[in-house]
């Protein structure tokens, strides 16, 4: 298999494919992004409107891209950039989840959009299954260390129970994302060892 030279990106207003969009830049192909507003064009890449649910626009977004599609599967763990959604009671001086403490080897969204983009543009990756994780794995109260050693003010952690956490969140994210959410954590508690992966994709 060939070096794209048309790349379609989905989901390009979002955390990982405006990433994406981003980390393909310079390899060579043309980059294609796909958005559902027209009002949000993405600058720098071929804007196409279409809805993934809608078979004709997707496959008119589709013309000219090359395709023999393969795949390779990336399974990225907890995004470093998720722990932006504790913003708010970072700046109240705290943070809580249904963690314990579990480590996480959270990764960067650039680190998930250079493998994409690594694996796209290398063909012979096609069938593989990759496993993303950041460089090492971290505790909630590791990250609150850092947070206070970065801001130099005390930022607390304090690990909840799930029920508590999933009441917290009710009105504030769908159910079917909180009870994702809660299982991410149950999951992480639960995982051992405790696992990283070294990265090897350039
Ligand atoms: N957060 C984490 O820690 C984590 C970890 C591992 C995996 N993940 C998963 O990784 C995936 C990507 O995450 P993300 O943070 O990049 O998501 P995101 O920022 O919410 O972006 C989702 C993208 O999909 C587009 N989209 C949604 N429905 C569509 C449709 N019917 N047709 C075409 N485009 C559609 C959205 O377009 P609009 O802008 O038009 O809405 C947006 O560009 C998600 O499934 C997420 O659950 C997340």
């Amino acid at each position: 298999m060939n070096q794209p030279s048309t790349v379609l990106v989905t989901g390009a207003t979002g955390t990982v494919g405006s990433a994406l969009v981003a980390a393909l830049q310079g390899r060579g192909p043309t980059v294609r992004a796909m958005i559902r507003d027209p009002a949000r064009q993405i600058a720098d890449a071929e804007n196409v409107v279409a809805d993934l649910t809608d078979a004709d626009s997707t496959a008119a977004a589709l013309k000219g891209v090359d395709i023999d599609i393969g795949h390779t599967i990336l399974r990225p763990n907890l995004y470093l950039q998720a722990l932006l959604a504790f913003a708010d009671t970072i700046a109240e001086g705290w943070f809580a989840a249904p963690i314990g403490d579990a480590a996480v080897s959270a990764i960067d969204i650039r680190d998930i959009a250079a493998a994409a983009a690594a694996v796209i543009m290398e063909p012979e990756s096609t069938g593989r299954t990759y496993t993303l994780t950041g460089p090492r794995a971290v505790t909630h109260q590791q990250i609150a260390d850092a947070l206070s050693a970065a801001t130099e003010r005390p930022i607390r952690f304090q690990s909840v129970p799930a029920e508590q956490f999933a009441a917290a969140l009710a009105g504030v994210l769908p159910p079917w994302q909180v009870e994702g959410l809660v299982e991410d954590y149950a999951t992480t508690r639960a995982a051992r060892p405790r696992r990283w992966t070294t990265p090897s994709l350039t």
